[in-house]
């Protein structure tokens, strides 16, 4: 029986979907156990979350270093050193190098609040707002060299309400993060038991 499968996760803000995680993996059946948790800044409660689960933690902030370049190379040290199965990056707000992606290939999980291919980027709840879709919700997929290109392994969708033009999408953010939550412990979850293979953009996750 192999081992359950090694996370590291990465974070940039107020860590809720690290929190289902840390919650998910303390059931032994759900097959993954979280190794460290990484940031590109201090600060935030995404940190405090793991501190407090007792999860060791890493911060590397791009102003530490002296390009990108060499953000990215410790970026891609630290997560290495815990020798991961799968990194999820949970709200981290940062475009990984080319080098931390060749080094995870196939590996990084990313979710996103929007329907892919639809608004990528930074402001995906606002932007299918701004837009005026009658649709939105959240995509897990893996990362690819693009800005939230990668290969789609599941879905959820949340209804936008007429009232979600009146608070700037704050209602329709959480309503959105609450179905995203689940979609992510559920896929990682079976990514972590199961394994996957990528084939022509699609990801195959046996049953
Ligand atoms: C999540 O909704 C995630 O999809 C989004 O940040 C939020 C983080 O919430 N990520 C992006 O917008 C990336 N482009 P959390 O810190 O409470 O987990």
């Amino acid at each position: 029986m192999p081992g359950p499968a090694r996370l590291v996760v990465l974070v940039s803000g107020s860590g809720t979907n690290l929190q289902a995680l840390i919650e998910a993996v303390a059931d032994p059946v759900y097959g993954a156990e979280i190794l460290a948790v990484g940031a590109d800044r201090d600060g935030i409660a995404g940190l405090e979350r793991a501190e407090r689960a007792g999860l060791p933690v890493f911060v590397h902030r791009v102003k530490d270093h002296g390009d990108r370049a060499d953000w990215d190379r410790a970026l891609t040290a630290s997560v290495a050193g815990y020798e991961p199965d799968l990194v999820v990056t949970a709200g981290f707000m940062k475009i990984l190098g080319p080098g931390f992606i060749e080094a995870f290939a196939g590996r990084i999980v990313n979710t996103h609040p929007a329907l892919l291919p639809s608004f990528p980027g930074a402001h995906g709840v606002t932007d299918a707002l701004a837009y005026g879709v009658r649709v939105t919700g959240c995509t897990v997929h893996l990362v690819d060299a693009g800005v939230d290109t990668g290969p789609i392994i599941a879905q959820g969708v949340v209804e936008v309400h007429d009232a979600d033009h009146a608070d700037g999408g704050e209602a329709l953010q959480e309503r959105i993060k609450t179905v995203e939550r689940k979609l992510l412990v559920d896929v990682v979850g079976r990514l972590a038991r199961e394994g996957h293979r990528i084939e022509d953009r699609k990801v195959w996750i046996p049953a």
